[in-house]
Order: structure tokens, then C-alpha cells, then sequence
């Protein structure tokens, strides 16, 4: 058994496998910048499929790929909706306001879900030089800091037709949409069809080292290619990631139902109501929340916070079960 902590602090801490290692080297790649890496399109190209839109653009991040998919519907001066505690208004740095003029405002749902009365309430038109207009609703899907809460399907058909209706677009941040996919049964595809742009991340649960997409349409895809130029993005020879991408679509969605095995398993132990565990991440109540989580460490369980009275684990790729069980043990007993 090693004496190294058993970290649950994140599912972006996990490591290359070998034979993801072995993709890495093993890929062609050319300048990308110039358009001339086949693993990139490829990639770019499959993730589009996948979930039923014209295009894709390989970026470095989630959080690059949320501005830019952001900003493909909300122009400088205009507003986007989102829950309180998303991850484009609480963890971006500001990065919608800095960098493309977007305002926000928020509702707040307990488990980071839609709520459709207030967001009707929050929309504003588009009323000539007198309020901001709201040109997108954004989702996050699994939600981050709710604790990795699935938003159900007919929520996001609700909001469709309600978006349709007055004219305003819909942008997903599906970090973990293969958690929610995996959780549910609900196809990839159907989220897709759902909303008109999306972010997701290669670089959490999948286990990549680097890697996100924007997902959308042509034209949005295009515009954001030179955004993310601006931006500081253009990457060379990014085949030697992309294919560690493709290496986590072939091999590590499916297994992502184990992590919420072992999210609940941890819920269980610590006596989590294991209603609130949809996937991979344990929302653990706690008076004094970063108290619990230092003494944890000390008991060599890395975990972390989402507020004084929450602290977070989260189930991944480099946490087998016999840790997990590990963990639980040392956590109940703290
Ligand atoms: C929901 C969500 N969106 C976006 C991101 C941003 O990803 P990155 O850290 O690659 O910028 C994260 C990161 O944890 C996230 O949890």
C-alpha cells in the first residue's frame, strides 16, 4: 500500500497513461496555425460529430474555449445569463468582461440546474439605448461547483423553446457533458442538438493532459479560429495533444461510470445524501469546511473547497477503487 495522498482534489490532477503516452508519440502532426496537423482535424472533425454540429476548434483550455464560444453569441456591450456559481462568472478571471465587453447576470439554483421562472424574469430584449440586451443563456452541464449536478434533458428542452421563442441563443459549458452523458444514457448528440454552441474539456475526466473544443457552427467556428489566434492560441505541432484526446474518446468515457461508483461510495461513507451525488464529484456540507479538509490532508486524503461550508472530492481516472475505499475508511473516520 503507498504512503502517498490519495488525491480527490480534482479530476484535472490525473496523469497520461502509458498508452496514452504512447498516442502522443506515436501521432503526425503538422503546423496547425497553418491548418496542417491531420491528428487536429481529425479531432476536431470527430468532436463535431459526436455532437451533431458543423465544426470544432482545439484549444488549450476549457476556459479559452467558454470566451470563445461566449463571445461568438454576446457582443461586446450585450449580457449573458448563468447560474451563480458557473464556472464563466465565478472562475474565468473575469475573463468575459476583460477580454470581449460581456456583461452577466445570474440566478441561483441550489444544484446549479435551470431555473426557468427566474431566467424568463432575468432575459431582457433587445429595448434600443436604454438596458442591456441578453443575447445568451449559458449552462453548465455537469455542474462544477454544485457538485457535479446533471441538468435534465427537459430542463434544456424548456429553455430551448423559451430561447427560440424570443430570439436568444443558448451556450453549454460541458466540461464534464461525458459525465452527464454517461450518467443519463442521454446521447451526446441530443445535448448538442439542445444548444448552439458548446465548450468541452479533453483535460478533466478523460484524462488528457491539455485540450478543450468549442463546438459549433461553421461560421462560428471560423470567427473564433482568428479569436483564438488573437488570443495567444495558436497552437504548432498540437497533434501530440489532439491525439492524447482521441485516445480518451476511444478509451475513457465509458469508464467514467466507475468514478461515479466511487463518488458514491465516498457520499456513502461520509454520509452525503446520495441524492445530491449525480457523477463524479461529492459536495461534502461541513461547518468549517477548510478545517476539514486540512485535517484530512494531515490524514491523507487531498480534498478541497467551494465555500466555508463545502468541501469538494472528485473521482477520477487515477484513484482506483482500492484507494477509493482507502479514502472512505480515513474520511469516516475523521
Ligand atoms: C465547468 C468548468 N468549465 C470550464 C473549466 C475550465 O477549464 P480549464 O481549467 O481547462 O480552463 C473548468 C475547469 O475546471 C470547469 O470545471
Amino acid at each position: 500500500m503507498s504512503d502517498a495522498p490519495i488525491d480527490l482534489r480534482s479530476d484535472t490532477v490525473t496523469k497520461p497513461t502509458q498508452a496514452m503516452r504512447r498516442a502522443m508519440a506515436d501521432a503526425e502532426v503538422g503546423d496547425d496555425v497553418y491548418g496542417e496537423d491531420p491528428t487536429v482535424r481529425a479531432l476536431e472533425e470527430r468532436v463535431a460529430g459526436m455532437f451533431g454540429h458543423d465544426a470544432a476548434l482545439f484549444t488549450p483550455t476549457g476556459s479559452m474555449a467558454n470566451v470563445l464560444a461566449v463571445r461568438s453569441l454576446v457582443a461586446p456591450g450585450q449580457e449573458v445569463l448563468c447560474e451563480a456559481r458557473a464556472h464563466i462568472v465565478r472562475a474565468e478571471l473575469g475573463a468575459h468582461g476583460a477580454l470581449s465587453g460581456v456583461t452577466m447576470r445570474t440566478w441561483r439554483s441550489p444544484n446549479g440546474r435551470i431555473a426557468q421562472d427566474e431566467i424568463e424574469e432575468l432575459f431582457a430584449p433587445d429595448l434600443g439605448p436604454f438596458f442591456v440586451a441578453t443575447a445568451a443563456i449559458s449552462i453548465e452541464n455537469t455542474h462544477n461547483f454544485a457538485g457535479g449536478s446533471v441538468v435534465p434533458l427537459p430542463e434544456l428542452a424548456a429553455l430551448r423553446a423559451f430561447a427560440e421563442g424570443v430570439g436568444t441563443r443558448i451556450h453549454l459549458d460541458g466540461a464534464r457533458i461525458w459525465n452527464a452523458h454517461v450518467a443519463t444514457g442521454v446521447p451526446l448528440e441530443e445535448y448538442g442538438a439542445a444548444v448552439d454552441v458548446l465548450a468541452v474539456c479533453l483535460s478533466k475526466g478523460l484524462g488528457a493532459p491539455v485540450g478543450s473544443l468549442m463546438v459549433g457552427s461553421a461560421d462560428a467556428i471560423a470567427e473564433a479560429r482568428v479569436w483564438r489566434k488573437r488570443l495567444g492560441g495558436g497552437m504548432r505541432q498540437a497533434g501530440v495533444l489532439a491525439a492524447a484526446g482521441l485516445h480518451a474518446l476511444d478509451h475513457h468515457i465509458e469508464r467514467l461510470a466507475e468514478d461515479h461508483e466511487h463518488a458514491r461510495l465516498l457520499a456513502d461513507a461520509l454520509g452525503v445524501d446520495p441524492e445530491t451525488v449525480d457523477t463524479n464529484i461529492v459536495a461534502v456540507p461541513h461547518d468549517d469546511a477548510a478545517g476539514f479538509v486540512a485535517r484530512a490532508a494531515e490524514a491523507g486524503v487531498l480534498m478541497g473547497t467551494v465555500g466555508p461550508r463545502v468541501a469538494r472530492l472528485v473521482t477520477h481516472l487515477d484513484v482506483d477503487r482500492a484507494a477509493v475505499e482507502r479514502a472512505a475508511a480515513l474520511l469516516a473516520a475523521l
